[in-house]
C-alpha cells in the first residue's frame, strides 16, 4: 500500500465494486462488519486521520460531532440524497466540504413509492398475511376489497426529482396528479400535474397523498392531525421520504378510525425500531427504509460518493457538492 493514496473511512461496508475501488485507490481500514455509529466513526477518525469520511443516515454528524472531527477531514461524503443526519452549515463553516448522491437513486425511490401506493390501495399487507397463514377459504365477492389505483387523484408534496419521477409513473396509471411545492415548476417539468400553492386546498382533492420532500431543518412534521383531517375519508398516505414529516400518533389515529383507508410507509420517526402501534396495524404496508436498495442504485451511490472523494483530492470541483 502506497502512503500517497488518500486515507478514507466509511461507516458501512459498501457494494463490492466500490470496495474493490477502495482497495485499489485509497487507504482505508477493513470494511466494518456492522454499521459504525457516530462515536465509533469519531474515534476511528482520530486514530486514522482520513481526508474524507463516507457516511449514511445511520451515522449522524451534528453539533458537537462536527466540532470533534479531526483537522485531517476535508470532506463528508454521504451515501444518500437526504442530508437530515448532517449539520451541513456547521460542516461548511469548519471548512469541511459535503457531498451527497442525488439523481442516481431517483428512479428506484420512485419505483418504491409506486409499490407503496399500489400495495396500500390493494391491501397487499393483509393479503400477504392471509397467504402466509395458508389462505384456507375462498374469499367472498365483497371480502377484503381494496381500492382501484388506475384513474385516482394522487397528491404529491415535494416536486423535486423524485416527486417528478413519481408523477411520470402515475401517468401510466392514468392518475390525475396534483402537487404542492415551495414554488410552481416550469410547465416542462410538471409531468402534466396541477400545481396547488396551498396544501390546504390540495388535500381535500386527493385519494392518495405521497410525500417527496426532505425533512424540515426544524424537524417538525408537516402531516399533522389537522392536515390528515383535510384528506377525504378513505384516502391513502404514502411516505418514502422521511419519518419526521409525519405525526405518527395522528397517523395511527387516522388509520384506526378508518379516516385513512391505509398507508404505505418506508420511513419512520424511530428507525430502525418503528412505533409498535404502527407495526400492529393491519392496514399499513411497510418496508425498511429501502427506497434506494437495489444493486444498481446502491452501487451507483457508492461510486458517486467515491467520485467526490477522488475529485476533492485531485483539487477538482466535486461532482455533487452540497452548498449552504
Ligand atoms: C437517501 O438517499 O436519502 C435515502 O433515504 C437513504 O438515506
Amino acid at each position: 500500500m502506497s502512503d500517497t493514496k488518500p486515507r478514507i473511512l466509511r461507516s458501512v461496508r459498501l457494494l463490492n465494486a466500490a470496495e474493490k475501488r477502495i482497495e485499489t485507490d485509497f487507504i482505508a481500514p477493513p470494511p466494518p462488519t456492522t454499521p459504525l455509529d457516530t462515536a465509533a466513526i469519531l474515534k476511528l477518525a482520530h486514530e486514522f486521520q482520513p481526508v474524507a469520511i463516507l457516511v449514511t443516515h445511520h451515522s449522524p454528524l451534528k453539533g458537537a460531532d462536527v466540532a470533534a472531527l479531526p483537522e485531517s477531514v476535508k470532506l463528508i461524503a454521504t451515501v444518500s440524497v437526504g442530508l437530515d443526519h448532517l449539520d451541513v452549515p456547521a460542516l461548511l463553516a469548519r471548512g469541511i466540504a459535503v457531498s451527497n448522491t442525488p439523481d442516481v437513486l431517483t428512479d428506484c425511490n420512485a419505483d418504491l413509492a409506486m409499490m407503496l401506493i399500489i400495495a396500500a390501495c390493494r391491501r397487499a399487507a393483509e393479503y400477504y398475511t392471509l397467504m402466509k397463514k395458508g389462505w384456507g377459504h375462498t374469499l367472498g365477492m365483497d371480502e377484503m376489497l381494496g381500492h382501484r389505483v388506475t384513474g385516482k387523484t394522487l397528491g404529491i408534496i415535494g416536486m423535486g426529482r423524485i416527486g417528478q419521477a413519481v408523477a411520470r409513473r402515475a401517468r401510466g396509471f392514468e392518475m390525475n396528479v396534483l402537487y404542492h411545492n415551495r414554488r410552481r415548476l416550469d410547465p416542462a417539468h410538471e409531468q402534466g400535474a396541477t400545481y396547488y400553492e396551498s396544501l390546504e386546498d390540495m388535500l381535500p382533492k386527493c385519494n392518495i397523498l405521497s410525500l417527496h420532500l426532505p425533512a424540515a431543518p426544524s424537524g417538525g412534521p408537516i402531516i399533522t392531525a389537522r392536515m390528515l383531517a383535510l384528506l377525504p375519508r378513505g384516502s391513502v398516505l404514502v411516505n418514502a421520504a422521511r419519518g419526521a414529516l409525519v405525526d405518527e400518533t395522528a397517523l395511527i389515529d387516522a388509520l384506526r378510525s378508518g379516516h385513512l383507508f391505509s398507508a404505505g410507509l418506508d420511513v419512520y420517526q424511530n428507525e430502525p425500531n418503528p412505533d409498535p402501534r404502527i407495526l400492529a396495524l393491519p392496514n399499513v404496508f411497510m418496508t425498511p427504509h429501502a427506497g434506494s436498495a437495489t444493486v444498481e442504485t446502491r452501487t451507483a451511490m457508492c461510486m458517486l460518493a467515491l467520485d467526490n472523494v477522488t475529485a476533492l483530492v485531485a483539487g477538482k470541483p466535486l461532482p455533487t457538492p452540497v452548498t449552504a
